[in-house]
């Protein structure tokens, strides 16, 4: 089937630096060459007496500094306190040419007809809205403000608090989803139990999309995102600093910062959300593992493009 390539804006899909190629394994259907996107590396400017600037510290030193900084801040009010600024932060039209692979992965394996379909980690719901035109969406969330910004953009869904790693509806679907609310699984473990979740609320043969916002071999250190974006009155700057502590184990940390300007006061706020880091293997192993014939589909929806895939598991039974 034709993929063609896309450049959604949205937050984590932020400018980053060329990086390692995930090595390929058997079942990578195509492996795509990383471009660099930012520019040149600049030069240190010149000071009055035409001797080089002193150079700034460098990224070792601000690393180690943010390691025992960080650990202190409080985690996720982008889903709690700061959830009425989830509007600012993310949009549906970001997620429009996104959700057309979605469309087409659900099309190709499932055939046409409205089917049922379950969203683990809904959050605002900005990518389901493209897609519950087509299809009747059942949606989860572990956050009741992210549940209600979801409900807002899409009335026809049913919504349910809960973990994706633990939640049970009592239902099947033809399909099960899991957006970027990947980054959220933190250990294998984690990884294991929503594959039983999803596996448990699926019809024989159903299928299973996931999609990973980084992998081990393409995550890269100190990348930054920015947006300005306003409402009425209310103006947001949002700033994302992805940071691994420590690259042994299976997490990153992704540091906010929210400057938030309401009817002239700027208020500063940060936040801190601890993300899941695997090789991809990891990921193909384990669906495997949980019973999932799985196919790597290329999904070039990052700004830097590089190498991304839905990951889509078919039950074998
Ligand atoms: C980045 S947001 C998802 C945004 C979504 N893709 C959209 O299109 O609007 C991530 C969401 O994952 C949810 N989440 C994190 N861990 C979860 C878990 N264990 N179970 C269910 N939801 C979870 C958060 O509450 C948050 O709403």
């Amino acid at each position: 089937m034709p993929y063609t390539r896309l450049r959604p804006c949205r937050p984590g899909k932020a400018v980053w630096r060329p990086q390692q190629h995930i090595t390929p394994g058997c079942r990578l259907q195509s492996l795509r060459s990383f471009r660099p996107t930012l520019g040149p590396s600049r030069r240190l400017p010149e000071a009055a007496n035409g001797a080089p600037a002193r150079r700034v510290r460098q990224p070792e030193t601000l690393y180690a500094i943010g390691k025992s900084q960080t650990k202190g801040m409080k985690t996720n009010r982008m889903y709690d306190e700061f959830a009425h600024l989830w509007p600012l932060i993310s949009d549906p039209a970001g997620y429009a040419e996104e959700a057309s692979y979605w469309r087409q992965v659900l099309r190709d394996k499932l055939g046409p007809g409205r089917h049922a379909i379950l969203e683990l980690g809904v959050g605002g719901g900005n990518n389901l809205s493209h897609l519950t035109a087509d299809f009747q969406a059942t949606a989860v969330d572990l956050s009741d403000k992210m549940l209600a910004n979801s409900r807002r953009l899409n009335p026809e869904v049913e919504h349910h608090v809960g973990d994706m790693r633990t939640v049970r509806l009592g239902k099947k679907f033809q399909a099960v989803l899991i957006h970027d609310a990947a980054d959220y699984l933190l250990s294998e473990d984690d990884l294991r139990q929503t594959f039983q979740t999803a596996a448990i609320h699926l019809h024989p043969k159903g299928i299973f999309v996931a999609a990973p916002d980084q992998y081990r071999e393409t995550f890269r250190q100190s990348q930054v995102y920015h947006r300005t974006r306003s409402k009425g009155e209310l103006e947001l700057t949002h700033i994302e600093y992805a940071n691994d502590p420590d690259p042994s184990d299976t997490t990153t940390e992704s540091i906010h910062f929210y400057l938030i300007r309401e009817r002239g006061h700027l208020r500063i706020e940060q936040d801190r959300h601890i993300f899941g880091l695997f090789p991809l293997q990891t990921w193909l192993n384990l669906m495997e593992e949980t019973g999932f014939q799985v196919d790597t589909v290329p999904y070039d929806v990052h700004e830097d493009h590089r190498e991304a895939y839905l990951l889509v598991g078919q039950l074998s039974r």
